[in-house]
């Protein structure tokens, strides 16, 4: 990178973006403001009020040290080690995917079914936890919501198990390193939610350097057709769930329809697919009949 001239948060500022647009990064400038608000300790909107502030040395070199690893394709959250997600602060590393926006409209599609939240007690299996945003995010909204949260990455959990005594839901939720079929009780659940992996093997190396290069490939790769783990969620709720419990996916782009068709056919009822905020069909949820 070339060197920071002006040590001032504008100058920084202004040298950061156009040194990361030639890069070709996404969106430079709210990269760039996050690390400053890091830097500056503020929320990355109000960076800007800080423009006339001058950095310290070491400030500086943490910032040129940032920008050099955003250069390389990492993406911003690693670096700072955490992302937002349901406006709370979950902690991100290398071991697990960073929780998207489009996985909140999942979350919230699952709040906001009412008649599923009745019980003093409601049984919520998260599959393929990762960082245990889901899982923590539904615990603090819904204190009667008892979870299991379950992943094949022991790696991922011993994250999410953080995340989840940092938000203070740890005695709601139970961890444990399985996949679904491992831990069946039948009909003992009353909601099963999942953002399970889903890129067609295929399609691996078409994927964004910033996805391929840095997240873990178990979290996203969903074998030949991108569904096969979908699948294998969708049966295994359909032994798990009680008679009118909730299931909730997460699929990709261009899925959505396929698996809509595919739990009707396992013998789902209300079966229903809901677009995220770009419009895109991301989320099918059903009933078990
Ligand atoms: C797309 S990530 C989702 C992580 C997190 N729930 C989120 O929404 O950000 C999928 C997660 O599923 C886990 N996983 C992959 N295959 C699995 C399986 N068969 N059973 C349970 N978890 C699995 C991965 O380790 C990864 O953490």
């Amino acid at each position: 990178m070339t060197e920071i001239q002006s040590h001032t948060v504008g100058g920084i500022r202004h040298k950061t973006v156009g040194y990361l647009g030639g890069k070709r990064l996404e969106s430079p400038e709210i990269a760039c403001d996050l690390l400053l608000a890091r830097l500056l300790g503020c929320r990355h909107l109000e960076v800007a009020l800080h423009n006339a502030d001058v950095l310290s040395p070491p400030r500086v070199e943490a910032m040129r040290r940032a920008v050099k690893r955003l250069a390389d394709g990492e993406p911003v959250q690693y670096i700072l080690g955490e992302t937002e997600f349901m406006g709370h602060r979950i902690k991100v590393d290398r071991r697990v995917l960073i929780p998207r926006p489009e996985t909140e409209v999942l979350v919230s599609t699952v709040l906001a079914c009412a008649e599923l939240w009745k019980q003093p007690e409601v049984r919520v299996t998260d599959v393929g936890t990762g960082s245990g945003c889901i899982a923590v995010s539904i615990a603090r909204e819904r204190p009667q919501a008892r979870l299991l949260a379950l992943d094949i990455s022991e790696e991922a959990l011993e994250l999410a198990r953080e995340n989840a005594a940092k938000l203070g839901v740890d005695g709601q939720i139970v961890f444990a390193c399985a996949e679904m079929a491992d831990v069946l009780e039948p009909e003992t659940v009353d909601i099963v939610v999942s953002n399970p992996p889903y890129v067609r093997s295929f399609d691996w190396e078409r994927l964004a350097p910033q996805v391929r290069d840095y997240e873990p490939r178990v979290a996203l790769d969903g074998g030949k057709s991108g569904l096969d783990i979908i699948a294998a969620v969708a049966e295994d709720a359909m032994i798990a769930l009680r008679e009118g419990g909730g299931l909730f996916l997460e699929v990709g782009a261009g899925q959505a329809q396929e698996v809509a068709s595919m739990l009707e056919s396992c013998d789902y009822r209300d079966v229903a697919v809901i677009r995220d905020l770009a419009g895109c069909e991301r989320i099918v949820s059903a009933r078990r009949g």
